[in-house]
């Protein structure tokens, strides 16, 4: 009987499997429970007796079987703290005494300002449910969506809020959703930067509080990017409750992180409230951006794992070329002559880099900024999209035409959304900046932003991109934008309304570019912002990789890459090996150094090729082939950080695992040994125990003695060693494993 049983749960494990893995939506009438179920997640909410819609669970999955208590408001604390301010809800109207972050603040005709939503109705979607609430009296109904990844149990929220009134009304602040935790002990992880060092993990026990992540400037921002990763106690890799999430908003965001006056811990994200209003009218809506959620009982590495996972199947476009493919393609290898040339292009110098990098094995050449109107600088032509005649006197065909020859497809820098008051668009059109009339118009780097909220500013941007797809053979588009906001009015609607540039903006930049994608389906598209000052899961949607950072150093790009991964999938994080010494650090380092720092991400070649040697160039060469054969595992696999770089260490290092866990990648580096230390012990992770594994040094060796093919057992316990002779300043390894 015993033995009949146990035949019996291991027949049954598939299934078991794969019911974990459906996505599944509940609604239980009588208690008014709501259950989203997904990936190793369960997520619960129910209507109060009050009428609100009350968080009760968030984190790790349950069995279908257990059932959660009804929601119940928790009491006021003495005369000060109201039971409504104290109860988490899902999406909290302000009013009725509300001290904490409200998800959705507005103002009436009129002057009232107390907003209080109530649970109306729901109606269960594909992949969850739609709940709809309405304030207790005036009719402003706001509907709650929620649908739920059957693979990664990632959460995906929003809302849209609708006034049915007869008078106009103010929403002074909209977020998205609004997550909460019981009390207990947290370490916030969030990013943070500016240009040229962006992607610092920063790492914080949550005190009690607010703690702002945010950005004002219209953008997404190099300073702070909507990302957030709450743990249980303290940091850890890889063990550890993780609740996680991610704003796809590109213009002014806020993310709040609060420990209540109860110790428990909210989390409200959306649309900046700073120097916000939108204003609806009797039958309008409002969507707000969608903020994703998710829980991981691996630590932040399998917190970022499954943000990967996610944005590789259910964010990222795909082109003609990969429609219905699960995942994306890997990223071609590029070549960009910015830091080699700088302004200075022209057909020559472009066609003589070209033969450079078709020999290297690059499958992209992309020509970068000067190549249109005046443009000498970055004092002038911003807005002129034709192409210079004294730079390319036959226009771009004779250039992408010996590109293609080459066997490389043609790629082209473009900043759309920006003008210099120098060009002639900006003496015809000199309203059609963001401006205050009468007030100066600051300019950075001798620029100002082309107010994209407006229909002509919007028709024109996405009128000269169609036709420089239309007319040229370019299969993709470095997307840049190299300045924050000044002055944001728009003096074309009545004074109330001029805020809502914050949401119009952003809403007609992603319609451009899903237009453009529609009517250019083969097209790829980067987006850059001074490097990574525009990456977010909203933009994601549209674009099919990110600029990182300007700063090219390889080994400042350690840190920065190992922040990036937190929030972000390596098969978007483009990573250039550029020239040594450094412009920015005056830093020498080798060339497989600096080939091996970007090859942890999608390559892309940006140094002075004309100048390599041939010792140089075979090198590149060499790594460029490796790294093809790699790259669906470096790019797509489960990424696991074995050693940090961040807080000073002396080493890192990473491993990718592939799906089919048929292969694993590991690059380690050294920063300065000291004190003859030698390479910390990689214990490998993610390989089947069971397999096989051949190790293959691509560059360095393993300690002698180290088995040529070993079990994933026996690399995940015993681990890697690698040579003594791995010692000394900026030195860098890689290492493969293959099944065999
Ligand atoms: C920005 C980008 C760079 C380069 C320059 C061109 O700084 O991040 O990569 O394209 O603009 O002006």
């Amino acid at each position: 009987m015993k033995a009949f049983s146990l035949c019996a749960a291991l027949l049954l494990l598939p299934s078991l499997v794969a019911a974990q893995n459906a996505p599944s939506a509940t609604y239980d009438a009588t208690d008014r429970v709501f259950r989203l179920d997904g990936g190793q997640m369960t997520y619960v909410f129910g209507v109060n007796p009050r009428g609100e819609l009350q968080q009760i669970y968030w984190g790790g999955r349950v069995a279908a079987t257990d059932t959660f208590p009804p929601a119940r408001p928790k009491p006021g604390w003495a005369s000060f703290d109201s039971s409504y301010n104290n109860t988490p809800q899902e999406y909290a109207g302000w009013g009725a005494g509300l001290f904490n972050e409200p998800a959705l603040k507005i103002t009436f005709a009129g002057g009232n300002r107390d907003l209080v939503l109530h649970y109306l109705s729901h109606t269960q979607t594909a992949s969850g449910f739609d709940v709809v609430l309405k304030d207790i009296e005036r009719p402003i109904f706001v509907t709650l969506h929620y649908a739920i990844d059957p693979e990664s149990g990632i959460l995906a929220r929003s809302a849209a809020i609708e006034n049915r009134g007869a008078a106009p009304v103010t929403v002074e602040q909209a977020a998205a959703a609004a997550w909460a935790l019981p009390a207990g002990r947290y370490t916030l992880n969030y990013l943070t930067g500016r240009w040229a060092g962006e992607w610092t993990l920063t790492q914080e026990p949550v005190h009690p509080g607010a703690r702002v992540i945010e950005s004002r400037r219209g953008s997404t921002g190099h300073q702070a990017n909507p990302w957030f990763a709450l743990q249980a106690g303290g940091p850890d890799e890889n063990h550890g409750e993780v609740w996680f999430g991610a704003l796809a908003w590109s213009g002014s965001w806020r993310i709040t992180v609060e420990q209540d006056q109860l110790d428990e811990v909210r989390v409200t994200g959306g649309f900046n409230p700073f120097d916000f209003g939108y204003v609806l009218k009797p039958g309008e809506k409002l969507e707000t951006p969608v903020f994703y959620g998710g829980y991981s009982a691996q630590g932040l590495g399998g917190a970022s794992r499954l943000l990967h996972s996610y944005e590789l199947r259910r964010i990222l476009p795909r082109t003609a070329k990969t429609a219905g493919r699960p995942t994306p393609r890997p990223r071609p290898v590029l070549y960009n002559s910015w830091e080699a040339t700088g302004f200075n292009v022209n057909e020559a110098g472009q066609m003589a880099l070209a033969e450079k990098a078709a020999a290297l094995g690059v499958n992209r050449f992309v020509m970068d900024d000067g190549w249109f109107g005046q443009r000498k600088d970055d004092h002038a032509g911003l807005g002129d999209w034709y192409v210079n005649p004294q730079k390319f006197p036959h226009g771009l065909k004779p250039l992408i035409d010996r590109v293609h020859a080459l066997g490389m497809d043609f790629g082209l820098w473009v900043e759309p959304e920006m003008v210099n008051p120098d060009s002639d668009l900006y003496r015809k059109h000199p309203d059609w900046v963001l401006n205050f009339p009468d007030r100066p118009r600051s300019e950075q780097r001798n620029q100002l932003v082309l107010n994209l909220a407006r229909t002509d500013v919007r028709d024109y941007v996405f009128g000269f991109l169609d036709k420089l797809l239309t007319e040229n053979e370019i299969a993709f588009l470095k997307w840049d934008y190299n300045r924050n906001w000044s002055e944001p009015g728009w003096d074309q609607l009545p004074p109330g309304e001029e805020k809502e540039v914050y949401v119009a903006y952003t809403r007609n930049l992603y319609e451009i570019l899903a237009e453009l994608r529609k009517r250019h389906p083969q097209v790829e598209i980067e987006s850059c912002s001074g490097g990574g000052g525009r990456v977010d899961l909203g933009i994601l949607r549209y674009v099919d990789e990110v600029w990182t950072s300007d700063n090219t150093d390889p080994f400042d790009r350690l840190t920065l890459q190992d922040g990036f991964t937190y929030a972000y999938t390596p098969q978007v994080m483009m990573a250039w090996v550029t020239d040594s010494p450094h412009w920015l650090n005056h830093r020498s380092t080798s060339l497989v150094y600096r080939m091996l720092s970007s090859m942890q991400g999608s390559l892309g070649i940006g140094a002075n090729i004309r100048k390599w040697t041939p010792e140089e160039t075979a090198t590149a060469k060499r790594l460029i082939a490796t790294y093809h054969e790699l790259q669906p595992t470096i790019t797509q696999g489960g990424l696991y950080r074995l050693i940090s770089p961040r807080n000073g260490s002396e080493f890192s290092a990473t491993e990718t695992v592939n799906g089919s866990r048929s292969q694993a990648v590991l690059f380690a580096f050294i920063h300065s040994t000291q004190e003859e230390r030698g390479f910390p012990l990689l214990k490998l992770e993610g390989l089947d125990p069971r397999a096989e594994y051949k190790l293959t040094a691509v560059e360095g060796k393993a300690k002698e003695g180290t088995p040529a093919v070993a079990s994933g057992a026996w690399w995940m316990h015993h681990g890697l060693e690698m040579s003594e002779e791995f010692r000394g300043d900026f030195q860098a390894s890689l290492f493969r494993l293959d099944r065999q």
